[in-house]
């Protein structure tokens, strides 16, 4: 696909966009979360340069099986073709550009323009052309009007696509941080995706939401209720000076509470059996205690935490091998939510019933957390735009320069802190990079895991 040049109308430049957030103080200028300009560049060079997470296996197992999502604003079908590959095409035909396909999931033989009726396969070759021989004369080049193919590739059964040509392989962009959050998911069981993905608008800033699944700040203030009517202990799950974060490559991160290194080695004593008696001694649910491969998955840092990864830009892992959630875009002041829920493939049905019980009312439109949570994200996307309070900026400045990142044998890079702001400036520090490269090996350079004092 031809790269067209990015940002050239637009008024912001390189150092008016280094100019809103600073690292090494913490303080983010509000713009970041209103201005009209700002996040069309973010569509394309975030977005469109990213890797973006399509689907699961699970949710396509069959040939003719598609699932629609999203890069950036363009629509894309992440569909399995014949022969069992997955491809992802953009949801645009080549004539007029109408949508091929409007259901959001479902099966197809082949996608048929509802317009004029060109008819494209499972691998998004123009197969049929009403009038190709009356009409066009047998003129029409139907091999360069397929559909167009994003990049694809997959991690865990966790499938990806990029419109970018230049962008690293999808297993280079993870890197140690992606891998070790998408192996997490998969930490415990063979998981598969509960049908039905709960989608809500929010008007927030994307990056907003994204900020908030490091926050471990809020937590026993904004959820206080939740922790009143008993649907979840705090006291249990906060471990606010015990806190581990996870700083990766182009932005990626892991932040929340880290398993002390004492108690991981008790644990690595253990056989599987003795793992599960033990996860039940154990005074608080928060450290259930992983079988041995999820150190494979994992790593013997990465095993330890107990935190929210962050594949940059805007996947959400929480609740670990239980729900991802998705952050797409849709203006600078509405963010649409996508809650993938996920269920082991072993499961009872009543427990298969509890999980999915446990995950619709802890987040989605009806989770008793998200209400908390959105309530103050639009919020503060608000107060970016009012010409007084958008002059104000954003603090991110706890723990800011007090910490030292550590490198493990294994290379993985880990912060052991108090609860702290160092997911969040990781996030604009990132931000700030991808929206100034130029191009890929750029943004590689400038974009490296952590390392020194953050
Ligand atoms: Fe699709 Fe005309 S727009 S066939
Ligand atoms: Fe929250």
């Amino acid at each position: 696909m031809a790269q067209e040049a990015t940002g050239t109308a637009n008024r912001w430049d390189g150092a008016s966009i280094r100019a809103l957030f600073d690292p090494k103080t913490g303080w983010l200028d509000r713009r970041v979360h209103s201005d009209e300009a700002l996040y069309k560049l973010e569509l394309e060079r975030i977005f469109a340069r990213s890797w973006n997470f399509i689907c699961h296996d699970s949710q396509i197992p069959n040939p003719g099986d598609y699932f629609i999502n999203y890069i950036g604003e363009d629509q894309v079908i992440g569909v399995r073709d014949e022969a069992g590959k997955v491809n992802v095409l953009l949801n645009t035909c080549r004539h007029r550009g109408n949508a091929l396909c409007r259901a959001e999931q479902g099966h197809a033989k082949s996608f048929v323009c509802s317009y004029h009726g060109w008819n494209y396969a499972l691998d998004g070759r123009l197969i049929g052309v009403p009038g190709q021989k009356t009409y066009y004369h047998d003129g029409l080049d139907r091999d360069r009007l397929g559909l167009v193919r994003a990049r694809s590739d997959n991690y865990l059964g966790f499938h990806f696509a990029t419109i970018s040509e230049d962008a690293p392989s999808l297993h280079d962009f993870l890197g140690d941080a992606g891998r070790t959050g998408l192996g997490m998911m998969c930490a415990f069981d063979n998981i598969e995706v509960v049908d039905g993905i709960q989608k809500n608008v929010i008007d927030c800033n994307w990056k907003i939401a994204v900020d908030n699944l490091f926050d471990w700040y809020h937590v026993m203030y904004s959820h206080a209720s939740a922790n009143r009517t008993g649907l979840v202990d705090l006291s249990k799950v906060l471990f606010p000076n015990n806190q581990m974060v996870m700083l990766g490559e182009y932005g990626h991160a892991i932040s929340g509470p880290g398993l002390p290194q004492a108690t991981q080695d008790q644990i690595n004593q253990l056989s599987d059996e003795q793992r599960v008696e033990m996860a039940k001694t154990l005074d608080h649910p928060l450290p259930r205690v992983r079988p041995q491969k999820a150190m494979e998955l994992m790593g013997a840092v990465g095993i330890r935490s107990l935190g929210h990864p962050n594949i940059f830009p805007n996947l959400w892992i929480t609740l670990e091998g239980l729900q991802m959630c998705l952050r797409l875009p849709r203006g600078p002041r509405h963010t649409e939510l996508w809650w993938f829920t996920f269920v082991p493939k072993s499961a009872t049905p009543e427990r298969r019933r509890r999980m999915i019980e446990m995950a619709t009312h802890l987040f989605g439109p009806a989770g008793l957390l998200e209400q908390d949570d959105g309530e103050n994200w639009s919020q503060s996307t608000r107060a970016c735009s009012g010409v007084a309070s958008r002059r104000l900026g954003e603090a991110l400045v706890m723990g800011v320069g007090r910490d030292k990142v550590e490198v493990a044998e294994n290379g993985q890079r880990r912060v052991e802190t108090c609860i702290n702001e160092h997911g969040q400036r990781w996030l604009y520090r990132a931000w700030t990079e991808w929206m100034t490269a130029d191009n890929w090996a750029e943004l590689k350079a400038r974009t490296p895991a952590a390392e020194g004092v953050v």
